[in-house]
């Protein structure tokens, strides 16, 4: 076979036509309904115990943002009047070679990883202030309350054992009281999404769907009538586990060398943690039919960073930046043109459909809410593909648009950084508020 009809094939199987985005976004409120109601689904719609913010949240608080390699502690006050200071933010490696530490492989155990985030919530708390904490914990919950989520399974390929299972507000707050602070206590578990559109909707009329587009991908929205409680209540809904959708044979790879094969499909189809993985595959199974030189490299994971898929992407001319990733990633010396060119073209089409995908299930959200689209909506994005990621937010909005061609304008994504830090301020703040 030779690349122009390889990249014939490539195409039928990565480019959604907008019919196929329908119907992905039709199962996808299928979806969301059964899992609503409590029937079986691939969508875990969970409760998160919080709405909308009011603006009249106030006090001092101290923030966790986990969800990945790093932490994320901030100290943070909220006036009262719908503005938050920021006094402090920092951020700390959970796996450090340097330091020698490794919190989430599964040698790692749930008191070291809580220990260390209490240690760095010590270091940045000033002495003398009540603080309430918000931390926001990336991972599927299921929440009894609004400071009580179980963890029910690892996502992102973390393994730290003893966590699964246990209720991390409680984990943290042992940790808390071993660090010298038992005056802090978890007042709010939230979802990055949860706080990504906390954040937005902080500043922003319209917003009721949030999404992160990063290592893992997931998407919460606002349910106006939350029938646990007859009242507006955000969901997490876990889309990364969507399964409503089409594997080709590099995402069914893909799928059976990973930790949990049969979960979180949808993610292993768009997120920055799988992209370059699924691009591996495809190179690998390239050089198999003679169409790449061979490299071993090929057969090591997680060997394209996210930052080589953006330079190929935007590369241009004589796509020599192509060639440099090829040779430091899979040791390959002088490609020609055409397999450039056709290195270049897998990625974009992985990317692109990404963001197509993730287009489907958003629509599928709001038509959720507003079937006749009668109000606008904003989407809320946090994550690296959204936010840097060449094209990526355009292509989003495109096929959103392509899915609404009446009511252009009418659902609109908007760029929310560093959302769930200060998500997690607010709803630590809202919880607090309410109590009193
Ligand atoms: C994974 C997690 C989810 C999180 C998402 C983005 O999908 O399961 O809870 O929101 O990553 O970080």
């Amino acid at each position: 076979m030779d690349l122009s009809t390889y990249l014939t094939q490539l195409r039928r199987d990565f480019v959604l036509p907008v019919a196929e985005l329908k119907e992905i976004s039709i199962a996808f409120q299928h979806a969301m309904a059964a899992g609503l109601s409590g029937k079986p689904s691939c969508l875990k719609m969970l409760p998160s115990f919080i709405a909308l913010p009011t603006g009249k949240e106030h006090g001092s608080v101290v923030a966790i943002d986990f969800g990945g390699t790093n932490v994320r502690v901030l100290d943070a006050e909220l006036d009262g009047a719908g503005s938050i200071q920021v006094k402090q933010m920092k951020r700390f490696p959970l796996i450090d070679q340097v330091a020698g530490h490794n919190f989430l492989n599964e040698k790692a155990e749930a008191s070291q990883l809580f220990g260390y985030i209490a240690s760095k919530v010590a270091q940045l708390t000033r002495p003398g202030v009540s603080y309430s904490l918000g931390h926001t914990f990336s991972f599927p919950c299921e929440q009894l309350s609004i400071n009580q989520a179980r963890l029910l399974v690892w996502t992102k390929e973390i393994k730290t054992r003893g966590v699964e299972g246990q209720d991390v507000g409680a984990l943290l707050d042992t940790a808390l009281a071993g660090a010298g602070l038992p005056g802090i206590k978890s007042d709010a578990i939230i979802n990055d999404t949860v706080g990504t559109l906390l954040a937005a909707a902080y500043s922003k009329k319209d917003v009721d769907v949030a999404s992160i587009c990063g290592t893992g991908h997931n998407t919460c929205y606002l349910e106006p009538v939350h029938p646990a409680t007859g009242a507006p209540m955000i969901v997490n809904m876990e889309s990364g586990n969507f399964d409503g959708v089409t594997q080709t044979r590099f995402d069914k790879t893909l799928d059976a060398g990973s930790d949990r094969p049969g979960q979180q499909i949808l993610e292993k189809m768009v997120s920055g943690y799988y992209l370059g993985e699924i691009a591996r595959i495809v190179f690998s199974d390239m050089s198999m039919s003679g169409l790449l030189p061979k490299s071993e490299n090929l057969a090591n994971r997680q060997t394209l960073r996210g930052i080589d898929l953006d330079h190929i992407i935007e590369d241009a001319g004589d796509l020599s930046r192509t060639q440099e990733v090829a040779k430091r990633c899979f040791l390959m010396d002088d490609l020609s043109l055409e397999q450039r060119r056709a290195m270049k073209e897998v990625l974009t089409r992985i990317a692109q459909r990404s963001a197509r995908l993730v287009a489907a299930t958003f629509q599928g959200a709001v038509l959720h809410v507003d079937p006749a689209l009668k109000s606008p909506h904003f989407i809320a994005i946090g994550g690296s593909l959204f936010e840097k990621m060449p094209g990526y937010s355009a292509w989003l909005q495109q096929a959103l648009d392509e899915l609404n061609p009446t009511a252009i304008g009418r659902v609109s994504t908007m760029l929310a950084k560093d959302g769930s830090g200060i998500g997690a301020a607010i709803a630590a703040a809202t919880a607090v508020t309410e109590r009193i």
